[in-house]
């Protein structure tokens, strides 16, 4: 029987603890998880790729199940040359849906072979994005049990007028 590869694709920029979350619920139920990071300079993102492939890599690291890559173009062509058929994307509130309906439906139009699943987020997680974290950590709020330890530190390197 062939192995069940879902890629979980994002911005994570930054990664927080509602993507881990996902990550965590993701990985009984398929047999590999691919955490697909895109590269989307002209959205000025806070970090590199290459820095947001590192932090994620650093927080699933010893998962052997579980590996980060990049991607550039259009999902379902990365897809293809990964071998993958599921996508997993994260619902928090109804807000998200419109946005998650419309690319699963065009992903579908672009590649029927593509499923997309929805997982929700622990409830405490359903109201965080990157967005959120960038705003709040250089405003100096406080994030603590909302982003991994090690996300902090590189806030701290990109945004060193946040929060001491
Ligand atoms: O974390 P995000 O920013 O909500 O993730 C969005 C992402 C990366 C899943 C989406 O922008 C994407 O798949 N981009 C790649 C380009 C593409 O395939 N666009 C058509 C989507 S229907």
């Amino acid at each position: 029987m062939s192995r069940r590869l879902a890629v979980y694709p994002g911005s994570f920029d930054p990664p927080h603890n509602g993507h881990l979350d996902i990550i965590a619920r993701c990985l009984p139920l398929f047999d590999e998880l691919l955490v697909a990071v895109l590269r989307n300079e002209e959205k000025r993102p806070l970090f590199s790729v290459e820095e947001r492939v590192e932090m994620i890599g650093g927080l699933v690291g010893d998962h052997r199940r579980c590996r980060v890559e990049s991607f550039s173009g259009l999902l379902v062509d990365f897809m293809d040359r990964v071998g993958a058929t599921i996508i997993v994307r994260g619902l928090r509130a109804l807000s998200d849906f419109e946005y998650e309906f419309q690319m699963a439906l065009m992903n579908r139009r672009l590649n029927p072979r593509v499923e997309t699943v929805f997982m929700m987020p622990k409830d405490e997680y359903s109201y965080l994005s990157s967005r959120l974290v960038k705003e709040v950590f250089a405003l100096g709020g406080n994030l603590a049990g909302l982003v991994p330890e090690a996300v902090l530190v590189h806030l701290k390197e990109q945004l060193p007028q946040g929060p001491a």
